[in-house]
């Protein structure tokens, strides 16, 4: 007998198919299709088929069968054109021979000194604000999360060696994402992304030469891209340096600025839970002095509200997948040529997984309440052998921003309607407008410490010494 489609959810135009409605708003788009037809459902962008999974069941096959009967690279074709063939927009073969160095990068021992570098930037952008005023979250982390990665990829020099326009040119590429238009279309956009690649390609190419010529003096990304031998034996030649070094930008930068302001925005609008933060940070991170493993270790208030802030409002609310041979799931044969899309807006509001899934509940992950303990029940960071390798470095670094901005500062939120704005390459929060003021030192340390700190001219207690 022939198995049946998965059902196909209505409103779709002709030609267009549900296009323009996944274009303006896909997390209804995905709650509407999940509500109508359940767990699996089909729709139509343009001609293609596309099959949209719900749940851990589900979401695990799509995983688990990526670089088997799914593959990944097609559909981030959008992304390849960016940032080139290389990691996930590459073949799986060359995949699997590139693996090693992104194990390499991510590796336990590298992350003391990824820990190091963030709390030197954060503690530095602390610095900068003053004794009060008001920002806009969203925007700080967009900065902030650059000089992290600058500092944690490149090492102190960063700025110096990626020069001022880096982050333009990059955000040239990232405003060209576009996973409708064929990324060849002569548009301002893609022409501005084609230049925007030769000026960075123009900067990291002499970086990768002096970390050759002197491979002494350095110990960062490029230095570990440059001496980390591939499966096959051999080194990445200088052009993949270049596109796994931005690669790894376009993976980690807006995803991580996405969900570090959401998860500053929602710890100001449940004070309740910002409570046990404040008391957290407190007992466990020492005014002065720098967050470590140990550190972080024993921050567990911090981390379930990162887990949450991943499941209801996730910088990456969905994943792609191509099928490139028949593949069953549920009581379906999906056929080859059909994408699969899995959604957090659906998975990650499951009420037999999460109880009250709407409401922002991070003691739903402590021991006693358990809740969400099947890895693919969240997607927020993917999962099998593609899951973020980036994800503990992202965690981490949301963890020393909280720890750092709720000890050093007291904060009001003044916008009123905080919502999902989503983009090509990750989401974010529309704009967090806060108000700040710095705290008195007397509250962060004791006298002595205070006196011994200024006499050896701290510069972060100076901050806090300006008058009001
Ligand atoms: C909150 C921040 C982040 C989120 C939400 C996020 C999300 C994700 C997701 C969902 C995937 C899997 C994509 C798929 O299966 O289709 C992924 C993969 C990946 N991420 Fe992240 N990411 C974050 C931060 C980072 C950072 C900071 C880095 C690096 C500095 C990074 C590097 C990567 C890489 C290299 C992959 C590909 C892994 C592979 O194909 O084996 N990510 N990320």
């Amino acid at each position: 007998m022939e198995s049946q489609l998965p059902p196909m959810i209505s409103g779709g135009l002709p030609v267009l198919g549900h296009v323009v409605e996944m274009l303006r708003d896909r997390e209804s788009l995905f709650k509407r299709g999940h509500a109508e037809k359940g767990d699996l459902f089909a729709m139509k962008l343009g001609p293609q088929p596309v099959l949209v999974i719900t749940g851990a069941e589900y979401n695990r096959i799509f995983y688990m069968e990526t670089d088997k009967t799914l593959n990944m690279q097609d559909g981030y074709g959008f992304l390849r054109e960016a940032i080139g063939r290389v990691l996930f927009t590459a073949s799986t073969e060359d995949y699997y021979n590139q693996r090693p160095v992104l194990q390499e990068v991510f590796k336990r021992e590298r992350m003391v000194g990824y820990v190091q570098a963030m709390n030197t930037e954060i503690q530095r952008w602390l610095d900068s604000l003053g004794q009060a005023g008001e920002m806009d979250i969203t925007q700080a982390m967009l900065r902030l999360t650059q000089y992290v990665a600058g500092r944690a990829l490149i090492g102190p020099d960063y700025e110096q060696e990626l020069g001022a326009d880096f982050w333009k040119d990059y955000s040239a590429i990232s405003a060209s994402l576009d996973p409708v238009l064929p990324p060849t279309l002569p548009l301002p956009k893609f022409w501005r992304r084609d230049q925007a690649k030769k000026k960075i390609t123009a900067t990291l190419k002499p970086l990768i030469q002096a970390r050759r010529d002197h491979p002494e003096r350095y110990n960062d990304l490029i230095s570990t891209l440059l001496t980390t031998p591939l499966k096959d034996g051999t080194t990445l030649p200088d052009d993949t340096i270049v596109t796994i070094f931005m690669g790894l930008i376009f993976a980690g930068h807006e995803t991580t600025a996405g969900q570090a302001a959401w998860l500053i925005a929602l710890l100001l609008q449940h004070p309740d839970y910002q409570k046990l933060v404040r008391e957290e940070i407190k007992q466990t991170v020492a005014y002065g002095q720098p967050i470590d493993a140990a550190v972080l270790s024993k921050l567990e208030y911090i981390y379930w509200a990162i887990d949450e802030t991943t499941r209801i409002r996730p910088s990456a609310d969905t994943q792609l997948r191509t099928v490139t041979s028949p593949v069953k799931i549920g009581e379906y044969e999906i056929p080859s040529g059909w994408r699969l899309m899995v959604s957090g807006a659906t998975s990650h509001f499951m009420p037999d997984v999460y109880s009250n899934p709407e409401q922002f509940d991070p003691l739903r992950y402590s021991p006693e309440r358990g809740e969400g303990k099947n890895p693919f029940s969240i997607i927020g960071f993917g999962g099998g052998v593609h899951k973020c390798t980036g994800m503990n470095f992202a965690k981490n670094e949301m963890a020393v921003i909280t720890s750092l901005l709720f000890q050093q500062f007291d904060m009001e939120l003044i916008s009123k309607d905080i919502h999902v704005v989503t983009g090509n390459g990750a989401n974010h929060p529309s704009e967090v407008r806060v108000r700040y003021k710095r705290k008195p030192l007397t509250e962060l340390t004791d006298a002595a410490t205070i006196r011994e700190a200024a006499a050896a001219g701290c510069p972060h207690i100076r901050q806090h010494m300006t008058p009001q």
